[in-house]
């Protein structure tokens, strides 16, 4: 169990516990902070071996991190545990508490738990009871339960909140992802919206919040332990910035038929449909965000189509003009992100159609969506996000070049050669890896900087965008990215003597665009700021604006954020564990955010 919980730890980590069923009790044990604490807790205090266990790592909402607000929630014989936000709860507890129940902790979790407690108590089942109480909660909701009368069976329900089966050899698991019980079994079931799930010894039943007989679907987890484990490395930050060249080649397999045309395996909408669209609005948030921000100028640039990117906590709010013509693109590692999940619902009630950009096979946003592209990036860990975005790219730009395919807009051999570029970027991008030594220098160097500023332009405006996310995230130092160009409007008056600002330069091929960055840096060097270049190894002017140089490999523009986004991610894992910061898990921050 605590194998597994460290294995979710990512997801958060502010406080966690265990239940266990044993002898007609609940007993359980739940400390605040990481769960190494609860580890000594158990070490000292041990629970007894038993064979039905339910456990949680929690990233507060409703309370602050204590040992009382931490799950499982027990209740008598029930112990529940929770992930979500239960909207009526304060409703449910007043009225709970009129009824003279007792509360321990401040959570919207802890309702679930007494509701639980007093349908068990008036005769139902496990199932029963938790089909009860979920037809009196608002919200969403993944909820885990044991009876203590009732020792073999573990009974879940979820609701816009992930939840996966694991079916071992004589044993199941239940878990947010499938990285808690990966070291047990590769087989895995997918669970669908509103639905509950029952364990025992005999098997898995999922049935819907009605009892109705359920949908779900079985899947193979396509990679094993060892890519959930550092294998050396000290982060899984560290680890995975230097997957990416291995990711990206693997989210570019496979997708050539045998005439070399561009095929997309999971892409279920018609050629047809596609050819109808007349706007692309792609919606996704934080570092995804800007993996779309990106691909906009490629899609663009490529099939002719107006392309939006919005952000996903900021699209249903606003009331977008969507309709059967528009195809909605969301991008999300996780799969689970709701703000995205909730924006996907919005567009495909306005009849669009929905294409999920995902890492993670058996979410809810790729089941929710009409097709799916999967990055083929392997368990992403760490939570700032790093081969998640150059994935994301690649795979919108195959996705980009793809409609140019069924549109007519490109022949074949363009895509062929752009398709060939690709192929080379792994290589580009190891290039990068090996040749580090000066941004680690640079951390060093600026490890003391109270602020530091990105630049770009066109699609390096993104990456600078990206650039000071993953430094505010890891360093909790201020950065912030600004499109070039944009700097005399305004920003320009930040810069003071010895400022870092970092300078994503576009390839010459573009000569106005790169002149123009390049007029950009002598603005800001000529106010004392401390800049520092990223620019196509040769690029001699650039180089003579630079107080230091970063190379990179010569690309084509529009690939470019896939070399220029790597050294800024490794500056800011650096940077922050020269600071003595957890960069794997950054404070007040979780993987994967299920709460709107
Ligand atoms: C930043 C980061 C986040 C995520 C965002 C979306 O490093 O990782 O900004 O990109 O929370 O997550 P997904 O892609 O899982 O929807």
């Amino acid at each position: 169990m605590l194998a597994g919980l460290r294995r979710l730890e990512y997801r958060g980590y502010d406080s966690a516990g265990i239940a266990v069923v044993d002898g007609g009790a609940v007993d359980f044990r739940k400390k605040a902070g990481k769960i190494a604490n609860l580890a000594a807790d158990l070490e000292a205090n041990p629970l007894p071996v038993s064979s039905t266990a339910i456990g949680h790592t929690r990233w507060a909402t409703h309370g602050p991190p204590t040992d009382a607000n931490s799950h499982p929630h027990v209740v008598k014989r029930a112990a529940v545990v929770h992930n979500g936000i239960i909207e009526n709860f304060a409703v449910l507890r007043a009225g709970l508490e009129k009824e003279g129940e007792q509360f321990l902790s401040e959570t919207d979790s802890e309702v679930a738990a007494h509701l639980l407690e007093r349908e068990l108590s008036s005769g139902s089942n496990l199932v029963q009871a938790m089909r009860d109480v979920v037809s009196q909660l608002e919200g969403a909701f993944t909820l885990v339960a044991v009876d203590a009368q009732d020792p073999d069976r573990i009974v879940a329900a979820r609701r816009n909140s992930p939840l996966v089966v694991g079916v071992g050899d004589g044993e199941y698991f239940l878990a947010s992802d499938v990285a808690a019980f990966i070291e047990h079994t590769r087989d895995a079931i997918e669970l669908g919206q509103d639905q509950v799930v029952e364990l025992t010894p005999e098997g898995v039943h999922v049935t819907g919040f009605d009892g109705s007989p359920a949908k779900t679907r079985d899947f193979h987890i396509d990679w094993d332990l060892a890519a959930a484990e550092k294998q050396g490395y000290d982060w899984f930050m560290r680890k995975e910035i230097f997957e990416q060249p291995k990711a990206v080649s693997d989210t570019l397999l496979g997708r050539l038929n045998e005439r070399g045309e561009l095929m997309l395996d999971e892409l279920h909408i018609s050629p047809e449909v596609l050819r109808r669209v007349n706007k692309i609005v792609i919606v996704a948030c934080g570092t995804a965000f800007y993996a779309g921000l990106v691909a906009k100028y490629a899609i663009e640039h490529w099939t002719r189509i107006p392309c939006e990117v919005e952000l996903a906590s900021e699209f249903r709010y606003r009331d977008p003009i969507i309709d059967p013509m528009t195809l909605v693109v969301t991008i999300s590692q996780s799969g689970e992100t709701a703000d995205t999940l909730m924006a996907i619902r919005h567009a495909r009630e306005q009849q669009a159609k929905v294409i999920a950009i995902c890492n993670t096979n058996g979410a809810t946003i790729p089941r929710e969506s009409d097709a799916v592209i999967y990055t083929h990036a392997g368990p992403e860990i760490g939570v700032a996000s790093t081969k998640g975005f150059t994935t994301q790219v690649v795979a919108c730009y195959l996705l980009g070049l793809y409609l140019a395919q069924v549109r007519g807009m490109k022949y074949g051999d363009e895509i062929g050669a752009i398709l060939t570029e690709l192929d080379a970027m792994p290589a580009h991008m190891q290039w990068v890896l090996d040749n580090r030594q000066p941004v680690l220098d640079l951390a060093e160097e600026l490890k003391d900087a109270p602020s530091v500023l990105f630049l770009g332009r066109h699609v390096g405006y993104p990456v600078a965008l990206e650039g000071a996310l993953k430094l505010k995230e890891l360093a909790y130092i201020h950065a912030e990215g600004f499109a070039a160009g944009e700097l005399k409007h305004g920003p320009i008056a930040l810069v003071s003597k010895g400022l870092p600002m970092f300078v994503v330069v576009p390839p010459p091929g573009r000569d106005q665009l790169r002149d123009k960055v390049i007029s950009n840096i002598a603005e800001v060097r000529a106010r004392g700021a401390r800049t520092i270049v990223l620019a196509e190894a040769g690029d001699d002017d650039a180089r003579a604006n630079a107080d230091t140089f970063l190379e990179l490999p010569k690309v084509s523009t529009l690939l470019q954020p896939l070399v220029s986004t790597v050294p800024l991610q490794i500056f800011a894992c650096e940077l922050a564990t020269l600071l003595g910061h957890d960069v794997d898990q950054p404070r007040n921050l979780a993987k994967s955010v299920t709460v709107e």
